[in-house]
């Protein structure tokens, strides 16, 4: 899966993820209580342009937002449903109660997971392990993973204030597998061996962020696909940004040709 990316995974570069070998992508990050205001920057975060699977993933807190949010919303095709977004770090966001502050809140969790279900859409979920060491040290993450029915979890191991100097403590991932849930392991995962040490753990599925951004044939070259040039799918990407509002060709800038 492509991981979530603000300013990177515009539907330009999930598209191109996807075709390459991805076989899920997700929206960057949006409040719902942005979405409910209809803003033409709030919607083109959202559009889909094509056939490409995708997660929109949202975050808030405030549950009348999101149940006006979901009345309104008209799925568009490549729509698979809603991520929860438990990750973020931002200290605004953190000081509002949501993204990873929210991940101690399993009861809230629930209630907001069980009203996206019951517009009929599949929701999942990304995390972090805590906001800090000490709740990772009483393991709120497993704590939530094990109240919310979600269709899978994807924890990226790391609390709130680690910083990506700091190796993904990948130590958590058997015990989130044990909760019998769906699991999909993130943070730092880059080879063949990274994903197979996933599998043999029980993962359904790994989630690749950073070292997508700087190539995005790395789920082809995971996967032994026969692929194109790195830099005839930078023309690709750029010829796709033309027409998509909310695309970001300077991002190309980043990749290897
Ligand atoms: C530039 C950038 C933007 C990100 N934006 C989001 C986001 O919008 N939503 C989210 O859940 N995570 C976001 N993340 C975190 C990634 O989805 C992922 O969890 C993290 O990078 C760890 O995975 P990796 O080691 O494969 O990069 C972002 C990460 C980066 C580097």
């Amino acid at each position: 899966m492509l991981a979530p990316m603000e300013k990177i995974a515009d539907s330009s570069f999930r598209y191109i993820c996807h075709k390459y070998g991805a076989d899920l992508t997700f929206t960057e990050q949006i409040r719902f209580e942005t979405l409910v205001k209809k803003t033409k920057s709030a919607l083109d975060r959202i559009k889909l342009y094509d056939n490409t699977p995708t997660m929109i993933q949202i975050m808030g807190k405030d549950e009348g937002k999101l149940d006006a949010f979901l009345r309104d919303f008209s799925p568009d095709k490549g729509f698979q449903g809603f991520n929860l977004n438990l990750g973020c770090p931002s200290q605004t966001y953190v000081r509002q109660g949501i993204g990873s502050a929210m991940i101690k809140r399993p009861t809230k969790v629930k209630r907001m997971v069980d009203t996206i279900k019951n517009y009929g859409y599949n929701v999942n979920i990304k995390l972090r392990l805590g906001l800090t060491k000490t709740e990772k040290r009483e393991k709120v993450y497993r704590k939530l993973i094990e109240k919310v029915e979600a269709d899978f979890f994807v924890v990226h191991a790391r609390y709130r204030s680690e910083s990506y100097e700091r190796k993904a403590d990948w130590s958590v991932f058997p015990e989130c597998v044990n909760t019998g849930k769906a699991i999909v392991a993130n943070g730092d995962i880059q080879t063949k061996g990274d994903v197979e040490k996933m599998k043999e753990i029980g993962c359904i599925g790994v989630m690749i962020g950073r070292a997508a951004e700087n190539n995005p044939l790395i789920f082809g070259q995971l996967r032994n696909l026969k692929l194109p040039t790195l830099k005839s799918v930078k023309q690709e990407y750029i010829e796709l940004c033309k027409n998509r509002e909310g695309s970001y060709r300077e991002n190309v800038s980043k990749w290897i040709i």
